[in-house]
């Protein structure tokens, strides 16, 4: 049975077995090269990377660090072209371990100058990135008039109904309408009129200082704003913005999903209150058949939901500025899932239910500030760390990795989140009722639910994984993060179980399966990454011969091992006075063909 499904599967490529490695490996017949890494160009003018000799002035103009999400956007705008366009890129947070040599633990403090924060600042953001296929060889366009970074002096517009709110407003900014920079970018999105969206995720790691006792503390300890000793609890010693007794504001600026026109490299990033306030995985939108534009974002913490926003008004494929401000008028839904197997879309909207002045909501505006409080008393679902939502632009079905919840008690299981402990995560699928791809009404009040794979290693059953009885040995795998959609409608799965690659024995990933017929979510290893990365960003070129996926924090294993002296792997350069560098990589198949086949 299993060879005969194994057959059935209308992804013809030679599996990989999935042993950890120092370097990438690709299926067998394709090519993985690197196209751009940590510190190369970008801008033009950039300065040739000095790991030791970082500045902030150059890392502005050069690819920033840990690169996530991937948005290939095809040159000219509006064609369909797979040999030329812009690769948009997230940068999601720092290593300061593999930045700086001899950090630990106990003496960053000391070691994080103020310099040294304004670098790392530098490498978050975005990248812009012209990209071309030339004799079947990807590269970067040197010195491109279109290539950007968007670091984190950048100015963005704060737009919907928070903007302008006093909530938003800090002494840099008393007007509460611009904000600098943006935070943690995980995941994202493309819109059907050629903008990109970036979630902003752990934006709470970010802030120190002594909050004021003021009537932002509750929602700061909702969203884990201040907890002491997280992440980069030196930047507020270093930076007014984020230290919280100075700007205590500022966290209410951070936690939105960001919009960028890419094709005007001179335009104003904007910040979309209307999409709610919370840590956001990505965001990801398709043209309802009613032309409404849905989009659907996961809360990416323990416990936190799965939301919907539908535009008030239409997509107008001849006007791209009056599709522009779609995103900052509609209805924003959170998702309850039930055990008769629907999903009920909850409205976030300010005045109905609980929704009112005497729960401590006095506008919209506070509705989407606080989102999560909006969703707790609206009784939705608590999810498994909600990551990647995203249609299906074939069969219209919504699929959410749910990467892992080990805190999860057996008294808190729920349907849609079925395992106590539950350190492999799983994949949910959300059928939008109305028919298969155009046919979906992404837009009805009620879908339904299954969960077609439970991640983990199925020769140990007491991990109770659940994937199609034909899978091999090679192709499970464990949290699940980034999904993407080939032309045939194919699930192609990335996973990230951060510093666990070593106690699960495999690397990282991408895997693909079929959604439909006999093959149906039989998943297969297509890529693994180098020790310590995770899989991030994997996008399609058009014609589906072309595959970018971003190489996540390679050569992690833990301090000390996290350091620039001691990494896993020097991937991808192997030089030994150069730490790892998170890069991209680009696949093609050595015939042509598709990928997948
Ligand atoms: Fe940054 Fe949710 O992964
Ligand atoms: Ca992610
Ligand atoms: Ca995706
Ligand atoms: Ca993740």
């Amino acid at each position: 049975r299993p060879a005969a499904a194994q057959a059935a599967s209308s992804l013809t490529f030679a599996e990989l077995s999935g042993k950890p490695s120092p370097r990438h490996a690709v299926a067998a017949g394709y090519r993985a090269d690197i196209l751009i890494r940590w510190g190369d160009p970008v801008v033009a003018g950039a300065s040739a990377f000095d790991v030791h000799n970082l500045t902030a002035a150059a890392q502005d103009r050069q690819f920033g660090y840990n690169n996530d999400f991937l948005a290939y956007m095809p040159l000219p705008p509006g064609s369909a072209s797979s040999e030329h366009g812009l690769l948009v890129v997230n940068h999601e947070y720092t290593n300061t371990g593999f930045m700086w040599p001899g950090i630990t633990r106990d003496t960053v403090l000391e070691k994080m100058t103020r310099e040294r924060v304004e670098v790392e600042l530098a490498a978050h953001g975005l990248s812009v990135v012209e990209v071309r296929r030339t004799g079947g060889t990807w590269a970067v366009v040197a010195d491109s008039p279109l290539s950007r970074r968007v670091p984190m002096t950048t100015p963005f517009r704060i737009a919907g109904p928070a903007a302008g709110h006093k909530r938003l407003q800090t002494n840099a900014d008393p007007a509460g309408t611009r904000v600098l920079g943006t935070l943690n970018n995980c995941a994202g999105g493309k819109t059907p009129w050629g903008t990109t969206l970036h979630g902003e995720e752990n934006f709470h790691n970010y802030f120190s200082g002594d909050a004021p006792a003021d009537s932002e503390a509750g929602a700061r300890k909702r969203y884990g704003v201040g907890t002491s000793g997280r992440g980069y609890a030196w930047w507020g010693r270093q930076i007014d913005r984020f230290n919280l007794a100075k700007e205590p504001n500022e966290p209410n600026r951070f936690g939105w999903v960001v919009e960028l026109d890419p094709y005007d490299p001179t335009s104003t990033p904007v910040k979309r209150t209307a999409l709610g306030r919370f840590k956001h995985e990505g965001a990801t939108a398709i043209v309802n058949k009613d032309g409404r534009v849905v989009l659907y974002s996961g809360d990416d913490e323990r416990g936190e939901y799965i939301y919907r926003f539908i535009t008030a008004r239409r997509f107008d494929p001849a006007n791209r500025a009056a599709n522009m401000s779609l995103l900052d008028d509609g209805v924003l839904s959170v998702a309850r899932f039930d055990a008769d197997g629907t999903l009920r879309w909850l409205r976030l909207v300010h005045g109905e239910g609980p929704l009112t002045a005497a729960n401590g909501f006095d506008s919209q505006a506070d509705v989407l500030i606080e989102a999560r409080r909006a969703a707790d008393l609206l009784g939705a679902t608590r999810m498994d760390r909600p990551e990647d939502v995203e249609p299906d632009p074939v069969t219209g079905v919504v699929y959410a990795a749910l990467t892992n919840n080990a805190e999860r008690k057996d008294s808190e299981i729920n349907p849609a989140n079925p395992r106590a402990a539950n350190v492999h995560g799983h994949i949910l699928a959300m059928m939008p009722p109305g028919g298969r791809g155009k046919d979906a009404d992404h837009a009805a009040d009620v879908f339904t639910w299954t969960i077609p794979i439970l991640a983990g290693d199925p020769s140990k059953p007491e991990q109770g994984a659940k994937y199609h009885p034909g899978t091999s040995p090679g192709g499970w795998f464990s949290a699940p993060d980034n999904v993407a959609f080939d032309s045939q409608g194919r699930l192609w799965i990335a996973t990230d179980t951060g510093s666990n690659w070593s106690k699960y024995g495999i690397p990282d990933g991408l895997f693909a399966c079929d959604v439909d017929g006999p093959a149906a979510y039989l998943t297969r290893r297509f890529f693994a990454c180098p020790l310590g990365a995770e899989m991030c960003g994997p996008e399609f070129t058009p014609d589906n011969k072309t595959l970018f996926v971003a190489v996540q924090h390679p050569g992690v294993d833990g301090l000390p091992g996290s350091s620039f002296d001691t990494p896993a792997t020097r991937w991808p350069d192997f030089k030994d006075d150069m730490p790892p560098r998170p890069s991209v990589v680009v696949i093609t198949k050595e015939d042509g063909g598709m990928i997948g086949s």
